[in-house]
């Protein structure tokens, strides 16, 4: 693996012509997705500034340019009408002043009036290293480019540590102000959310406080990525809590959780309905964001990182990693958040295919088990060897996925086999392969599991229980992979 010194991963980008021969290079690689957003060099990670503006869909990336590292990080641009085809628009945000010096960290993004407003974390370090996280904005500009406030909305609290970061923007028609959700920890290193209020976007910012949520007072060391949106007339809070380990998620210190509940504006507090819920049982989901304005009450849209802090991928080695997951829809059912993939992407549906026990590289299946135990083997070899195999346990109602069976192995020791349990008994998996990635979702949305893949030549073979159905697509590519900076 390639040893970044601190000065190569914050290396400004200059000139579009500095990443172009990696460009070239990553192209040709054979795991280069084809209907999933990636980073057009080197490393995406969390989903940014994701709304509907003016019929346009608007979504960044935080963007690494120089390779597989967490260095220097810029907000990458691209949009869509549909949420399925996507375009490169290059940079979005570029950490070129005072208060973003060393990146502009994550947050989101609104659609009011005519503007189309972001809010970002400037993520200043000092020469000691000393970080300052200050909460700043950027309004699109007329030639599709957000445009930066030269100023800060505000700085961080010194009652709480450096970790205060991606804000999260929302509007409160009942108390006619913007709130601003703050991912934080306490001094004693407990993960939280800070509030800030404004009866406008730009000016105005005053902390209202801390977010109280009974009974998770003592959840993990920092709440990365805050989101809350109200579904059918619910409050749904979403947050990646890290620094902890979680029953059922191996060694793993980085996760993606939701709450559903109320939220009183008043009070600053989150009543849970109760416990917390995986949003994913994957091996690769963090960081996940909806969109702003959907327009449908009962529904949001959501997009996540296939990926985690800390891990490690095999294209390191090509000097690229990261990949967003599909657009989902979510809904609440029984108390519940139902997730299916994003209506119109059977559009993507190329040729269906006879199922003879090969996988193409980028394709959906539709597997559904007769009743009782059930295995299904992705990408094994020809003689049905190897793979990433899962087991579904009728008793327990558990889907088992084990990924040790794979040629390329990574993040061994986070954890390579994980649960998916559910409610009912499995009925469908619809699952959703692109070069390197796999998106399971069973029972049209109970629950689901995603995971970076890389198969390699050999592995493009599928096994399944007798008594299944299959039904299996190639998909047609709808993200551009072009060359925009
Ligand atoms: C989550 C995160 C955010 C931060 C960003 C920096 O993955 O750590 O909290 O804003 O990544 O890239």
């Amino acid at each position: 693996m390639k040893e970044w010194t601190r000065e190569e991963r914050y290396r400004e980008l200059h000139d579009a012509e500095e990443v172009r021969d990696l460009y070239e290079r990553i192209s040709k690689s054979v795991y280069r997705q084809t209907y999933h957003i990636q980073p057009v060099t080197g490393l995406s990670s969390d989903p940014n500034g994701f709304a509907l503006h003016k019929g346009v869909w608007h979504l960044c990336y935080q963007w690494c340019p120089w390779g597989a590292v967490h260095g220097l990080k810029y907000w990458y641009h691209v949009t869509s009408t549909d949420l399925i085809h996507w375009r490169n628009a290059g940079i979005g945000l570029k950490p070129d002043c005072f208060y973003d010096n060393r990146g502009t960290h994550s947050g989101s993004a609104i659609s009011s009036g005519d503007d189309l407003y972001f809010f970002y974390t400037g993520n200043h370090r000092d020469d000691d290293w000393t970080r300052t996280p200050y909460t700043c904005a950027a309004v699109l500009g007329p030639d599709n480019r957000p445009k930066k406030l030269e100023k800060p909305l505000f700085g961080p609290r010194d009652d709480y540590s450096e970790h205060q970061r991606d804000p999260k923007i929302v509007w409160n028609e009942q108390k006619k102000l913007y709130f601003i959700f703050i991912g934080a920890q306490t001094m004693d290193k407990r993960g939280t959310v800070l509030i800030y209020k404004s009866p406008e976007l730009l000016k105005g910012w005053t902390f209202a406080g801390e977010l109280k949520v009974p009974g998770f007072e003592k959840f993990g060391g920092m709440w990365e990525c805050p989101y809350i949106v109200n579904i059918s007339g619910k409050d749904v809070l979403i947050f990646s809590p890290q620094y902890t380990k979680l029953p059922g998620r191996a060694e793993s210190t980085n996760h993606n959780v939701y709450l559903i509940g109320a939220m009183d504006y008043d009070s600053l507090t989150f009543t849970p309905d109760g416990g917390y819920r995986y949003l994913d049982f994957g091996f690769d989901f963090y960081a996940a964001q909806g969109a702003a304005n959907v327009g449908d009450p009962d529904k949001a849209i959501l997009i996540a990182w296939i990926g985690l802090p800390d891990n490690h991928y095999p294209t390191e080695e090509e000097d690229w990693e990261g990949s967003m997951s599909l657009p989902r829809e979510l809904r609440l059912k029984d108390g519940r958040l139902v997730q299916t993939p994003i209506s119109g992407i059977e559009t993507l549906r190329d040729k269906e295919l006879t199922p003879d026990g090969t996988l193409p590289a980028a394709c959906e299946l539709e597997v559904c088990p007769a009743d009782g135990d059930f295995d299904l083997n992705l990408f094994a070899k020809a003689d049905g060897s190897g793979g990433m195999r899962l087991h579904y346990n009728a008793a327990t109602k558990t889907c088992t996925v084990d990924k040790t069976g794979m040629d390329k192995r990574f993040n061994q020791s986070v954890g390579e086999v994980l649960d998916m349990p559910l409610d009912t008994p499995l009925k469908k998996l619809q699952i959703f392969i692109d070069r390197s990635s796999t998106e399971i979702f069973a029972n049209s949305g109970e629950a689901t599991f995603t995971t970076r893949s890389y198969p390699t030549a050999d592995e493009f073979h599928y096994t399944v229980t007798d008594g299944a159905s299959v039904k299996l697509w190639t998909m047609t590519p709808s993200v551009v992979d072009d060359f925009v900076i």
